[in-house]
């Protein structure tokens, strides 16, 4: 268990070089498909401003507690998040029974991967698309016709999911210094200028004041309690919580770097690029005359409808889908992580043998996932339920984790820092000034966990 390059006597087997690897790392997994593709189309679908108000209140009140909680458990783990919390209910004399928040989110980790990447697969493919020019000068119709054809053909889905895949698995294998660490420091710089610039060329465009306004200006007559619902479920989601990836990258930190400050920061570059996102996207989309509501076809069919039609359309398609797909692989490299550490540990092998593992055995899931969306689309496995009827193989993926496994997750991480956990050990691993302390104390305990639980139920019903 003892470790040579590390400042703490923990199991951890590397660490990372410095805080803002860390914070870069962090933020790559929190920026990713669900900044760029998921928040500006839930937006769209709920009105606007009044739900990205509420959409910030929920990272505020759930998501930054819980983020400190899995970061926090992680770091004093220093292990795999399994590992971790099989040894955290050991020292404090816990039930056995919260390991389950190392083991669920380690699942749900892997189960959303093999998803993530069928779609980062069509991130990459749209690269393509948009350098050959294949949208310029087609209609509605056609683009949407080429979205279909797409998730039509599994042996092309195969392929880009394979090629996205075997990327993720090159990073991972090299480890937390040599590869999540390069990886992020070159894509997530490269990202945020793609990001800037695509914010700059949408303020040309004529749609700007109304895409600003549509983002700002809250009018919460829009606004239904499912969206309050859709705001804080995607709290979760875009700041990866509930699968043991900040509990596993937390186990790399060093102890002397502070877990608040990071955790804010990466909280708030994802929601400062969250929010470029959608300044980027809905003025594109209002100067083309769309509709905002579109739904999750509004990247992959409305935007390459704009690129089609606009000058420089190609280019500027080319650095949005070159984005997505930075942002699609910095968030990959934490799912596979979680499985990683813990077959490193586990099994012994060495780190590129556990990744291969790991990544092939995603890959492999990741074939029903396409299936379902073609051959397959009318298996559907739980269908004699009345809640998962309808649902394909991949729709029960995303339903299972994001509705079930990461709120539950989540909330026992809260619970067990916030009640298991004795106040001296957390406020000692804070190391923050007590107004702000006490602030997070009473939030983990109490707002968190209740909020998380209205989430929940209401979900399950
Ligand atoms: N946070 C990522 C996003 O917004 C998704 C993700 C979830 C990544 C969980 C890693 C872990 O797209």
């Amino acid at each position: 268990m003892s470790t040579t390059n590390t400042t703490t006597s923990r199991g951890a087997h590397q660490h990372w070089s410095s805080r803002w690897a860390f914070i870069l790392a962090a933020t790559g997994s929190a920026v990713g498909l669900g900044n760029i593709w998921k928040f500006p189309y839930i937006t769209g679908e709920n009105g606007g401003g009044a739900f990205v108000l509420v959409y910030l209140l929920c990272i505020a009140a759930v998501g930054l507690p819980i983020l400190m909680a899995e970061v926090l458990l992680g770091r004093k783990g220093g292990r795999s998040p399994i590992a971790s919390m099989r040894e955290l209910v050991k020292q404090h004399n816990a039930s056995s029974g919260w390991i389950s928040i190392g083991a669920i989110g380690t699942i749900a980790a892997f189960l959303i991967l093999s998803f993530y990447s069928v779609i980062g697969g069509w991130a990459i493919s749209y690269v393509g698309s948009s350098i050959s020019g294949e949208f310029v000068g087609k209609d509605s119709d056609a683009i949407g016709g080429l979205f279909g054809a797409m998730l039509g053909n599994p042996t092309s889905l195969l392929f880009w999911h394979s090629v996205f895949m075997i990327t993720v698995i090159f990073i991972v294998a090299r480890g937390v210094k040599a590869g999540l660490e390069k990886a992020v420091t070159y894509l997530m710089p490269a990202l945020f200028v793609l990001l800037v610039i695509m914010m700059i060329y949408a303020m040309t465009t004529s749609g700007f004041a109304q895409g600003a306004s549509f983002l700002f200006t809250p009018d919460f007559s829009k606004l239904s309690t499912e969206g309050v619902l859709t705001a804080l479920g995607h709290a979760f989601f875009t700041l990866s919580l509930g699968m043991g990836v900040m509990m596993a990258y937390g186990s790399y930190l060093d102890d002397n770097i502070s877990i608040a400050k990071t955790s804010i920061t990466v909280g708030l570059m994802d929601t400062v690029v969250a929010l470029v996102a959608g300044l980027a996207i809905f003025p594109i989309v209002f100067a083309n005359g769309m509709e905002p509501s579109s739904g999750p076809g509004l990247i992959f069919v409305s935007l390459p409808l704009a690129f089609g039609s606009m000058s420089l359309g190609s280019l500027i398609g080319t650095l949005f889908f070159t984005l997505l797909v930075f942002a699609a692989l910095t968030s990959a490299i934490s799912l596979l992580e979680p499985s990683v550490e813990w077959l490193e540990e586990r099994s012994g092998f060495t780190r590129i043998t556990a990744t291969i593992f790991a990544g092939a055995a995603v890959w492999a899931l990741g074939i029903l996932s396409i299936l379902s969306l073609n051959l397959w689309s009318d298996v559907h496995p739980l269908g004699m339920f009345a809640a998962f009827e309808g649902k394909t193989i991949f729709d029960l993926l995303d339903y299972l984790t994001a509705n079930i496994m990461l709120p539950l997750a989540g909330l026992l991480a809260a619970l067990y820092v916030g009640w298991i956990m004795k106040k001296e050990d957390v406020a000692a691993e804070l190391a923050m000034d007590s107004t702000r302390f006490n602030l997070f104390w009473n939030t983990v305990r109490y707002i968190t966990p209740v909020a998380v639980i209205i989430v929940f139920i209401y979900n399950l019903l």
